[in-house]
């Protein structure tokens, strides 16, 4: 997929955090550390860095949803970050986005903090994690 398909994607997914722009895009899959999982629908923008892995972004397009995408994307991940010798991974999600809280928990990932005010001033990250 081509930034400007992942930015559309992305635009279609997400309002608040704000969607990313092709220029991020393209600049996150320049680096060594980026690596990509493609679905025709969907997609997940992850990084590792020795041995800790992090899902930068996931997104599946509305029309696609509940056919188990994200969870084939989250089950890829920890596999390819698991084969890159990553032994944790790591991940914040939206405090009121309880649709990709319940895709995280129900493949393994556990809260392990919180970032007060980190969308803005009345919304939290909550940080999760799985060791690999
Ligand atoms: C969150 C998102 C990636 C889920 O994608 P998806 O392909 O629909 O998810 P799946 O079909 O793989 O769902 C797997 C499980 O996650 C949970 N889940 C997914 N969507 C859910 C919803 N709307 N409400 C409740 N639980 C949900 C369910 O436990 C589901 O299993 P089930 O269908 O057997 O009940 C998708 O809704 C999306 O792109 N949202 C906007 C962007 C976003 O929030 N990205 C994550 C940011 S951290």
């Amino acid at each position: 997929m081509t930034p400007d398909r992942l930015a559309a994607l992305h635009a279609r997914c997400f309002t608040r955090p704000r969607p990313w722009t092709v220029a991020e895009f393209a600049d996150l899959l320049a680096s060594p550390h980026a690596f990509l999982l493609t679905r025709p629908d969907g997609f997940l923008l992850g990084r590792l860095v020795v041995d800790e892995a992090e899902v930068l972004t996931l997104a599946v397009a509305p029309q696609s949803r509940r056919q188990g995408i994200a969870r084939d994307l989250m089950d890829d991940f920890a596999a390819t970050s698991r084969d890159r010798g990553a032994t944790r991974a790591f991940l914040e999600v939206a405090a009121d986005n309880a649709p990709a809280q319940a895709l995280y928990h129900g493949t393994g990932w556990r809260e392990s903090g919180r970032r007060r005010r980190y969308y803005g001033p009345d919304l939290d990250a909550i940080v999760m994690a799985l060791a690999l």
